[in-house]
């Protein structure tokens, strides 16, 4: 039986955990340093994600056969490349390619010098030109902070004023960290997450799922990492589908082997369906989060096969996906995507409460029978004295499952609504789009 690592500690880890411990072929899973929720399905050890020779020297202790990687800041931190170093399998980029995501400029540079559609673009280092350049076009504009800032840094200014902040913040008083701005044309339409098995020049897309980056109900607030998704997504096509898949995935992977830097791992196309047709609004290097707590429950094919394929390069089995579709809301911590207080009881009844132990077990779905519409993804939670407690922005993934997403919403907002805590607040309408 084989040893799986899993880096990371959110949601989006509680979701490969839960799906690792539906193959056959894996015995045991480790999880680094996962959470309390996920301390039900793995063994969580107290090893940070970017603590890459810790990691590392942990792999090659425990004899683990592949490991795989949830968080940009660990790949980002070099950990594939140390693993490979040390003949380790392992699932993710490299660091050189996980740029696409850790540097939005080299993202949108690759993109205009391949010719895949994107919003229209400059970047700047200098704070006085790029205020020029905003005074001279229109608002809303779009202000991306070069680096990584898990999800929050994205502003969209409706003002000169308001713009000009957000450029001080960004370029003067490095709030995000020293770093450039790219300042982006505000394209319009439904956005929707497009996550890809990529192998080199091999693209072996998932099934579909969408967001909701803003933190309040009707698309209100400052953007977070995302707040609730569903999978599929109705509104886009089999012809947006296609599109993407041919004319943004594909050439995006061509052009990363060809710029010396191949991907191999989950590539993120964060596309938005504009009038002109898809466009990429962001990639990233890995798993989203929350989309993966609605993807991978999907997933009907072994995926220790999956992650091997990938890491050994190897040929990929067919990926099947379930009929049965999901949709998961976020309960997240009063006053997150801002500051907010941590350390608050949570009840989550007995009914619906997440797996004890390892979960394997034989059905198609990652569902034990008996408890057969709803999943717990911990994204935020620590354990004391047999409770469960607040201990992040984003807390619980909570997501339904049904026939259509119209029952899948239902579920998992029942479930919701009976989940107690002082200290969360959720979005009611998640899929507002398609229900
Ligand atoms: P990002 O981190 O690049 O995905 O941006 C966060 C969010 O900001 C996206 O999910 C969009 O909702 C919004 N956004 C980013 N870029 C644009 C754009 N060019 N036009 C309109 N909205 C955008
Ligand atoms: N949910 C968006 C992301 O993972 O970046």
């Amino acid at each position: 039986m084989k040893k799986v690592l899993v880096i990371g500690g959110g949601g989006r880890e509680h979701a490969i955990v839960d799906a690792v411990s539906r193959s056959p072929q894996v015995g045991k899973i480790y999880c680094a340093p996962g959470n309390a929720g996920i301390a039900q399905q793995a063994e969580c050890v107290a090893i940070k994600d970017t603590d890459v020779e810790g990691l590392r020297d942990f792999a090659l202790e425990n004899g683990i056969d592949l490991t795989v990687v949830g968080p940009e800041v660990a790949l980002a931190a070099g950990v594939v490349d140390a693993f490979k170093a040390a003949g380790l399998r392992i699932f993710g980029p490299s660091k050189a390619a996980a740029t696409i995501e850790a540097s939005k400029d080299f993202a949108k540079q690759l993109m205009a010098k391949y010719n895949i559609p994107t919003a229209a673009f400059e970047t700047f280092e200098d704070y006085g030109s790029a205020l020029e350049y905003v005074k001279k076009g229109s608002f809303p504009v779009v202000l991306k902070y070069d680096g990584l800032a898990a999800g929050k840094g994205v502003v969209i200014p409706e003002t000169l004023e308001e713009a000009d902040e957000t450029l001080k913040d960004m370029l003067l008083d490095d709030k995000f960290g020293k770093g450039k701005v790219v300042v982006e044309e505000f394209l319009t339409g439904p956005e929707f997450s497009f996550m890809c098995f990529v192998d080199g020049l091999d693209v072996y897309p998932m099934t579909l799922s969408q967001d909701h980056k803003r933190a309040y109900e009707g698309d209100k607030g400052p953007n977070t990492g995302g707040m609730g998704a569903y999978s599929p997504v109705p509104i886009i096509t089999d012809e947006d589908l296609e599109f993407s898949l041919e004319h943004v995935m594909k050439p995006t992977a061509a052009a990363m082997v060809a710029e010396g830097c191949p991907f191999t791992g989950v590539l993120y196309g964060g596309l938005m369906k504009t009038p002109q047709g898809p466009k990429v609004i962001e990639f990233n290097c890995r798993f989203g989060d929350p989309e993966t707590e609605v993807v991978l429950p999907r997933l009907l094919t072994d995926i220790y096969d999956v992650f091997s394929a990938v890491a050994d390069h190897t040929p990929m089995p067919q990926l099947e996906w379930s009929k049965e579709v999901t949709m998961g809301f976020v309960m997240a911590s009063k006053g997150y995507p801002g500051s907010y207080d941590k350390g608050f009881p949570i009840d989550i009844p007995e009914e619906i409460s997440p797996l004890p132990s390892v979960g394997r077990n034989d059905n198609a779905l990652c569902r034990p029978e008996g408890r057969s519409d709803v999943r717990i993804y911990h994204m935020g939670t620590s354990f004391k004295d047999g409770k469960f407690y607040t201990s992040g922005g984003r807390v619980l993934m909570v997501v339904g499952f049904g026939a259509d997403l119209q029952q899948a919403h239902d579920k998992a907002l029942a479930a919701v609504e009976s989940i107690k805590c002082d200290n969360l607040f959720y979005r009611r309408d998640i899929g507002w789009r398609v229900l």
